[in-house]
């Protein structure tokens, strides 16, 4: 049963059908398809469309099909075309021409429109699964690292003492939106397009609610056209991944730095890292550094689903089929990556003594000497500039803040008292004691929240 030529006087083209054949990719859909077709033989034999036993007769085939599916000896043929063919030549094989009737009030157009729409609503299951996964490992190792203080970067400079773990709860928050960001796909994905036949609608007193129910479906497609036609649910997909894999790459490229030797704020378990081929003593993070890559990979094919669409006219076109691979690809991506980034996340020591000493290095206490004057009364931008010019100070005498005597502040301003002294990291951090903000209570507040949000998110 090859795809129907029966206006076409020769046989293909060795050269198109190489060309034109999805089965290589498709194959994928196998499941998606053959359940599709198992709700649509039944809607059948109840509409009386088909006779019952006929109806019956496909179900049991296709359900044999299923079985050769799972176990791997469904012996897929590239002549076939695509998984629609292939399957609907295999039920022929198991039952006979009676298989011919499946096809009844469907066309390929809305089968495939189905089946990715049914793997997109798995796809973003799994994908927001993966998502939990991250922010687990994110929020638990905050909590094992709660008092562990590092510098709040601006410009990637120094700016103000910060807990690791309310830096790291930052990601937990982007990651909610992101799974946010897939559910939404989910529901715009679950809307069930057979019925819409090739482009036209079915002649066929086609009872869609019912395949919509059985399938899983939240309601049909409203305009037959639209559905054979839109693909925007893939394009949905493709955004969420690629602002997920955003957020990981910059995780990833944060893990990275803080594992050179520059920084020395973290390590990778050995089993989580790798070694070079040349140089003996090299410990690199690639988990990291693969997570950051394979976000281009991400944005690739959103931009190549993207294309892929613009200036298509209504409706289906062939053009759809290349609507596949790049999908695939980013799922598999999204998901290995959250995975594993998860995994090594957990793996990771951090050096307590250096965070401590860059969290209080390069004046990050300068806001909190300008703050200090303003609780004296000063104005915030007059205090600004007297901090400035303690700084500078500082460094002209190549000494830090904590190395100042009282005598020395007061150079600067007849405000400073004794108080002075004992402005420091950790009243720094605890100071930030607002909603939001980075001091220990709020941050404890957080984790907590976090896992009860995980708890119940499952
Ligand atoms: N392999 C095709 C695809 O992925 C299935 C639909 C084919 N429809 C058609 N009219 N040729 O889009």
């Amino acid at each position: 049963m090859k795809p129907s030529r029966s206006r076409l006087a020769k046989p293909m083209a060795p050269a198109v059908q190489r060309y034109t054949a999805s089965i290589a990719f498709d194959r994928r859909l196998a499941p998606y398809d053959v359940a599709g077709s198992i709700a649509h033989a039944r809607m059948l034999g109840k509409q009386r469309i088909i006779p019952a036993k006929d109806a019956a007769a496909i179900v049991r085939g296709l359900g044999k099909v299923q079985r050769e599916l799972a176990t791997g000896k469904f012996p897929y043929r590239e002549e076939l075309e695509d998984i629609h063919m292939n399957v609907e030549a295999r039920l022929a094989e198991f039952i006979g021409p009676v298989a011919g009737k499946l096809h009844t009030g469907r066309s390929r157009n809305d089968q495939v429109a189905l089946d990715m729409r049914m793997f997109v609503k798995d796809a973003v299951v799994h994908s927001v699964a993966s998502v939990l996964g991250l922010q687990r490992a994110l929020v638990e190792f905050a909590a094992r690292h709660d008092a562990v203080v590092i510098p709040g970067y601006t410009h990637l400079q120094r700016g103000q003492p910060v807990l690791l773990a309310h830096h790291l709860l930052a990601y937990y928050e982007m990651l909610r939106r992101d799974a946010d960001r897939f559910y939404e796909c989910f529901t715009r994905a679950d809307v069930m397009p057979l019925g819409s036949g090739a482009v036209a609608g079915s002649p066929y007193p086609l009872d869609r609610d019912a395949v919509a129910k059985e399938l899983g479906f939240a309601a049909v497609t409203a305009n037959s056209i639209d559905a054979v036609s839109d693909r925007d649910f893939v394009l949905d997909y493709h955004v969420a991944a690629g602002i997920a894999m955003m957020h990981c790459s910059r995780l990833a490229e944060e893990l990275v730095l803080w594992s050179t030797a520059e920084f020395g704020f973290i390590e990778f378990d050995d089993a989580y890292a790798t070694g070079s081929s040349l140089m003996p003593q090299k410990k690199n993070p690639d988990v990291a550094e693969l997570a950051r890559g394979k976000t281009g990979r991400v944005y690739g094919n959103l931009m190549a689903a993207l294309t892929l669409m613009k200036g298509l006219p209504l409706s289906y076109n062939r053009d759809l089929q290349e609507d596949k691979e790049p999908l695939f690809d980013s799922v598999d991506t999204v998901l290995d990556t959250f995975d594993v980034l998860a995994e090594a996340i957990a793996s990771i020591t951090v050096n307590q003594r250096r965070t401590r000493e860059a969290a209080g290095g390069s004046f990050v206490l300068a806001t909190d000497l300008a703050d200090y004057l303003v609780k004296k009364g000063m104005p915030f931008r007059e205090a600004h500039g007297v901090a400035g010019q303690v700084v500078q100070y500082a460094i002209a005498q190549d000494k830090q803040l904590g190395d100042l005597r009282l005598l020395e502040y007061q150079r600067f301003s007849r405000l400073f008292d004794d108080g002075v002294l004992s402005i420091s990291v950790d009243a720094s951090i605890a100071s930030r004691d607002i909603p939001g903000g980075t001091a220990p209570a709020q941050v404890k507040r957080a984790i907590a929240a976090a896992r009860k949000a995980l708890r119940d998110a499952h």
